[in-house]
């Protein structure tokens, strides 16, 4: 499904300072190490197109949560050295993202050069989406291209308020990942099924709600059954469960008829541990004392058969306690389910960081139509919740005459 709005393929591009966001927001080590570039991979089209087209590009990103101070901790320069490598040519870094160092920076640059800006959040007014701040980032740029879909959820300065100063158009990234998220949203072919999990209900009941109205049958797995296994008047004994959310998983159940599907047997242990004593039981006998860390294999069967058909299919969040691997196989058994349906013709789509892991590990990662770079973005979309870093994004002029090569 096409966006609605400009993208880099729309502008003039030859040699100007193409001003980008990335969400290069990277999982480390305690060492600093990155333990996966894969959102660093995702911006690499739009980055390339951009060098392809004439373009100085001047990165700019978060990372992590340095609470509006420097801390090295925090730092964006390892990610200039793995760019390097991806890139296989020089990438420059620049201290600071404001000021001398990026104003001098950017003055050295050339057609074809690649610069990384420190962390925006180094600066108080990112969060705090500073007009001040956002102008000062606008003067290193002559075109400011939003491609950071993990952060579009995200009021910042880099996201919002750089906007008021620049023309804005979307990477490719951002239109990637805008038109399959809105493509199930909008124009599912159906039967339509969602499966979500994760630890909290709270997190989803926005997700929850919103694909009610558009799924035909919605899977519930994960630590976020068990206040849907309550809501049926079922013992979870230690479970951890979310006691002010059983009324809303009652009127959710109620509401949503048949359309909820919720397990049928779980998988349970003495204690929180992978060491831990486990046993299957059926959902309605879950003793006192223990604890659901997964669904079951008749839940797991139970779920298949509801994917057999489905033409449609969006997956967030895990089916048990994913990381220990005694409590993973329901998680894995879904990834090669709608991995195995998606090969039959379905459209999938993966966001959140475990089932996204899920399918890497069990080998299928390339067999899902789409895997989003976006935790908190693509569940505040699946929501149906207005994107601040999507909406400040020029729309696409209506004549199609003026739809390409526009001239700012
Ligand atoms: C993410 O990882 O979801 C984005 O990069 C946003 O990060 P934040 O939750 O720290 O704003």
């Amino acid at each position: 499904m096409a966006i609605e709005k400009k993208t880099i393929r729309d502008v003039r591009l030859h040699g100007r300072r193409a001003l980008v966001r990335v969400d290069f927001n990277v999982p480390q080590d305690k060492d600093g190490n990155i333990t996966d570039d894969t959102r660093i991979r995702a911006h690499l089209p739009t980055i390339n197109y951009l060098l392809a087209h004439g373009c100085k590009v001047i990165l700019m990103s978060h990372l992590g949560r340095p609470k509006g101070k420097p801390d090295m901790k925090y730092s964006l320069k390892p990610v200039v050295a793995l760019l390097r490598e991806l890139l296989e040519q020089p990438v420059y870094f620049a201290t600071d993202c404001i000021g001398d160092p990026a104003v001098q920076s950017v003055a050295n640059m050339h057609v074809g050069d690649v610069l990384v800006l420190e962390n925006l959040r180094f600066h108080p007014g990112e969060d705090a989406d500073d007009p001040v701040f956002a102008r000062e980032l606008a003067r290193l740029g002559d075109l400011y291209v939003c491609d950071a879909f993990g952060t579009a959820h995200r009021e910042s300065a880099s996201m919002v308020g750089v906007t008021s100063f620049l023309p804005t158009v979307a990477g490719l990234l951002m239109e990637q990942e805008v038109a399959a998220i809105s493509g199930v949203l909008e124009d599912a072919k159906h039967p339509f099924v969602a499966i979500l999990g994760g630890a909290k209900v709270s997190d989803k009941i926005g997700v929850i709600e919103n694909l009610l109205t558009k799924v035909d049958k919605l899977l519930i797995g994960g630590g976020m059954a068990i206040t849907f296994l309550k809501a049926q008047g079922f013992n979870v004994g230690d479970s951890l469960l979310e006691a002010d959310k059983v009324e809303l998983a009652t009127s959710l159940l109620h509401e949503a008829g048949g359309k909820l599907v919720i397990p049928v047997d779980v998988v349970i242990a003495a204690a929180f541990s992978n060491e831990a004593n486990r046993k299957t039981v059926a959902a309605d006998a879950v003793p006192d004392g223990w604890r659901i860390l997964d669904i079951g294999p008749q839940t797991v069967e139970l779920f298949r058969t509801a994917l057999v058909d489905a033409q449609t299919i969006v997956w967030n969040g895990p089916m048990g306690v994913f990381e220990m691997p005694n409590f993973a196989a329901g998680t894995q058994a879904i990834a090669t389910a709608v991995a195995g349906r998606t090969a039959q013709g379905a459209y999938s789509l993966v966001g959140g960081g475990d089932s996204v892991a899920a399918v890497e590990q069990m080998g299928v990662a390339d067999q899902i139509s789409h895997i989003s770079t976006g935790g908190g973005a693509s569940l505040e979309m699946l929501e149906g919740k207005e994107m601040p870093g999507l909406m400040h994004i020029q729309d696409l002029h209506p004549d199609p005459d003026f739809s390409t090569g526009v001239v700012y």
